[in-house]
C-alpha cells in the first residue's frame, strides 16, 4: 500500500513510517513540523535505505491541506497529526479542539474525494477516562469523566469516525486506543524529542539519566497500587508501531477498536529502577503531590489486538528502557545536536 501517514515526523510518526517501509508499504508523510522534525525522517530513510515523500502542511488548514493533497497519490491513511500535551489542551482548549477536530474533519472529507476508504486512527486509552477496573476492553465505556481538552478531542474524533462511516459504508476505519508508548528504535537514531520540560515519565526519566535534569519529582504515592505510585501499562514504541501495520493490513468495512497494550502494569519507581538499570546511572527523585487528572491504575486488556490483529507486544520495559537509553544517550539534545 502507500499509506499517508500524518503527524509521520513525530514520535510515533517516525517510529510507525520506518515498520510500514520494513514492511515493504510506500509512505508519504504529511506534517506540519510544528512539534517535530526533518531530521527524524532522513533518519528513517537511512536506518531503511528506502525513500520517504514529504509534504508540509497543517490538516487544519483547509485550504492549505486540499493544495497539498491534491496531487498526492496513497491508497490508505494513518492519521497521528495531533496536539497531544494534556496540561496545555487545559490552558488551550480551543488550540486543542480545532487543531485536533478539525484536521480529522478536513483529512475525511479529503479521503472522499480522492476515493481514499482505509483509515487508521491514532487515540488513546485516556478515552476510558478512570476506568477503576484492572485491566480495560475496548467494551468499556467511553468518554465519561474525561478532565482535559486533549482526552475529550480523541472522544469526540472517535465518535466523528464513527458517524462518518455510517453515512459512507464503504470506509474502513480502525481506532487503535495507546496505553503509555516508550522507547525508541534499538538503533538508538529515532527517538522520542520533546519540546521544552518532557510531560511524560520516561522521557523525564531519560533527561535525569543523562545529566539534562537534576531529578524526576514523583506525583503521588498514596494511590491504591503496590507501591503508592501511578501503575500505566508502557508500550515499546516499535510495539506500537508494529500494532498500526497489523490493523492496516486487516481494515475492513465498518469501525473496529483495538487497544495497543502490552496488558501489564509497571509503577513510576518500576520504572525508574528499570531505567536506572539499563543506563547505570542513578536517577534521583522526591515524592510530591498527586498531579491533577491523573489516575491511579491505567493497564489494557489486549486480548483484541492479539486476537483479531494476530499482534502482541514482544519487548519489555526493559527493552524500552536500554533503547530509550540509546536514543538519549547518543543525543543528549534529541534532533538539534548529535554527539
Ligand atoms: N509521572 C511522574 N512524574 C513525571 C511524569 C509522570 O510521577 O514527571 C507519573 C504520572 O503521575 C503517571 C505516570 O508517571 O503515574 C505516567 O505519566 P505520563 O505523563 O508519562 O503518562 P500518562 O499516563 O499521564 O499519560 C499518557 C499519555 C497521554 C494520555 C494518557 C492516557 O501521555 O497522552 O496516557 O491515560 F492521555
Amino acid at each position: 500500500m502507500r499509506v499517508l501517514l500524518t503527524g509521520g515526523a513525530g514520535y510515533i510518526g517516525s517510529h510507525t513510517a520506518l515498520t510500514l517501509l520494513e514492511a515493504g508499504h510506500d509512505v508519504v508523510v504529511l506534517d506540519d513540523f510544528s512539534n517535530s522534525r526533518r531530521e527524524s525522517l532522513r533518519r528513517v530513510e537511512q536506518l531503511t535505505g528506502r525513500g520517504v515523500q514529504v509534504i508540509v502542511a497543517d490538516l487544519a488548514d483547509r485550504a492549505a491541506a486540499d493544495a497539498a493533497l491534491q496531487d498526492a497519490d496513497f491508497d490508505a491513511v494513518v492519521h497521528l497529526a495531533g496536539l497531544k500535551a494534556v496540561g496545555e489542551s487545559v490552558a488551550q482548549p480551543a488550540r486543542y479542539y480545532r487543531t485536533n477536530l478539525v484536521s480529522t474533519l478536513n483529512l475525511l472529507d479529503i479521503m472522499r474525494d480522492k476515493g481514499v476508504d482505509r483509515l487508521v486512527f491514532s487515540s488513546s486509552a485516556t478515552v476510558y477516562g478512570d476506568p477503576q477496573t484492572p485491566r480495560i476492553a475496548e467494551d468499556h465505556p467511553v468518554g465519561l469523566g474525561l478532565t482535559n481538552p486533549y482526552g475529550w478531542s480523541k472522544a469526540m474524533n472517535e465518535q466523528i469516525i464513527r458517524d462518518v462511516q455510517r453515512a459512507w459504508p464503504q470506509l474502513q476505519t480502525v481506532l487503535l486506543r495507546y496505553f503509555n508508548p516508550v522507547g525508541a528504535h534499538p538503533s538508538g537514531r529515532i527517538g522520542e524529542d520533546p519540546a521544552g520540560i518532557p510531560n511524560n515519565l520516561m522521557p523525564f526519566v531519560a533527561q535525569v539519566a543523562v545529566g539534562r535534569r537534576e531529578k524526576l519529582a514523583v506525583f503521588g504515592d498514596g494511590y491504591a497500587t503496590p507501591d503508592g505510585t501511578g501503575v500505566r501499562d508502557y508500550i515499546h514504541v516499535m510495539d506500537l508501531a508494529e500494532g498500526h501495520v497489523a490493523a492496516l493490513e486487516r481494515l475492513s468495512p465498518g469501525v473496529e477498536v483495538y487497544n495497543l497494550g502490552s496488558g501489564a502494569g509497571a509503577s513510576v519507581l518500576d520504572v525508574v529502577r528499570a531505567f536506572s538499570a539499563a543506563s547505570g546511572r542513578d536517577i534521583p527523585y522526591e515524592l510530591i503531590a498527586p498531579r491533577e487528572g491523573d489516575v491511579a491504575t491505567s493497564v489494557a486488556d489486549p486480548a483484541k489486538a492479539n486476537r483479531e490483529l494476530g499482534w502482541r507486544t514482544t519487548r519489555s520495559l526493559d527493552d524500552a528502557c536500554r533503547d530509550a537509553w540509546a536514543w538519549q544517550s547518543q543525543n543528549p539534545r534529541g534532533f538539534n545536536t548529535q554527539t
